[in-house]
């Protein structure tokens, strides 16, 4: 593996001089191709700022930042490496309606590639294959406004991926779905990330969906909290709640039972080892 995103002292601010309103304060991590991170934070601990910083919607205001070995804090940083590197990191954002601009899905998920003057050919065999990830062929011609929340952020993923990203950064593009939508949308970008090595980042405010990831970052406050396995965070539940934050269900459920006794490891994650862990403990020889 090698590194993706390396992040030095990183530091943002909103603002200038006496105004500036501080939101990210000395960040230094480091992402490997092909991981699969969740990004957890209650409001306002910066997360998005993150996520901006990444794909240059904003520009850091101290510290270094690499993507891919590229330097985007590097004053000589251009137009072409900023257009280069809008291809290689996609975002998807909360609210597909905002994302979706044309009449119809196949112009929709066009709309980055003909921005891009890709030839009219490649175009079309990227759309379809797009679509065929996200499993959206048979919709190609119809009118995204017509579309169920989870296929219109589908199509919305459609679009990143027909630019074919490195990394897809997704922030908090489940919380405006229903469970179905969010299922789909999870199980989407998960497979590109197995099947095509795509690097994930996943912002969330749900626990359980935090959970599916390899790696758990913590923002609070505009800083680095935790970064460890899903396992390693969320067994400090005590202290992710005084930040305002849970564990996940099945996790809390293990803890319940682990305090009232029972022999049950910290920080028990995912439901079928949750399941496991309790009825090897029920059923264990005293
Ligand atoms: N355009 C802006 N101008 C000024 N301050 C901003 C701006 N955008 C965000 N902030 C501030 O920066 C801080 C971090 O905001 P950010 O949007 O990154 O948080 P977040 O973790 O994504 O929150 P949420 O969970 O609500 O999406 C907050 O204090 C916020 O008020
Ligand atoms: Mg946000």
């Amino acid at each position: 593996m090698s590194e993706f995103i390396r992040a030095e002292h990183l530091s943002f601010s909103y603002g200038k001089g006496e105004d500036a309103i501080p939101a990210l304060y000395d960040i230094s991590l480091s992402i490997e191709k092909g991981e699969y991170v969740a990004v957890l934070g209650h409001n306002g601990s910066g997360k998005s700022t993150l996520a901006k910083l990444l794909n240059m919607i904003l520009v850091a205001t101290g510290g270094k930042l690499w993507v891919d070995g590229k330097e985007l804090t590097d004053p000589d940083f251009s137009e072409e490496d900023l257009f280069a590197l809008r291809r290689k990191v996609g975002m998807v954002f909360q609210n597909p309606d905002n994302q979706l601009v044309a009449g119809v899905v196949e112009e929709d998920v066009a709309f980055g590639l003909e921005n891009m003057g890709v030839p009219y050919e490649e175009m079309h065999k990227r759309v379809k294959e797009a679509l065929r990830l996200v499993g959206m062929t048979e919709y190609a011609k119809h009118a995204p406004s017509r579309l169920s929340g989870g296929q219109k952020q589908r199509v919305a993923i459609a679009g990143v991926l027909a630019m074919m990203p490195a990394c897809m950064i997704l922030d908090e593009s489940t919380a405006m779905l229903d469970p179905q939508g969010r299922q789909e949308v999870l199980d989407t970008v998960e497979r590109l990330h197995r099947d095509n090595g795509i690097t994930l980042l996943h912002i969330t405010h749900y626990m359980d969906e935090a959970a599916r990831a390899k790696r758990v970052l913590v923002i609070h406050d505009g800083r680095i909290w935790a970064d460890g396995t899903p396992e390693e965070v969320f067994s400090r539940r005590d202290e992710l709640r005084e930040i305002g934050l849970d564990v996940p269900q099945e996790t809390e459920v293990v803890e319940i039972l682990r305090r009232a006794g029972l022999s049950l490891p910290l920080g028990c994650v995912g439901t079928d080892a949750c399941a496991d862990a309790i009825v090897r403990a029920l059923t264990e020889k005293p």
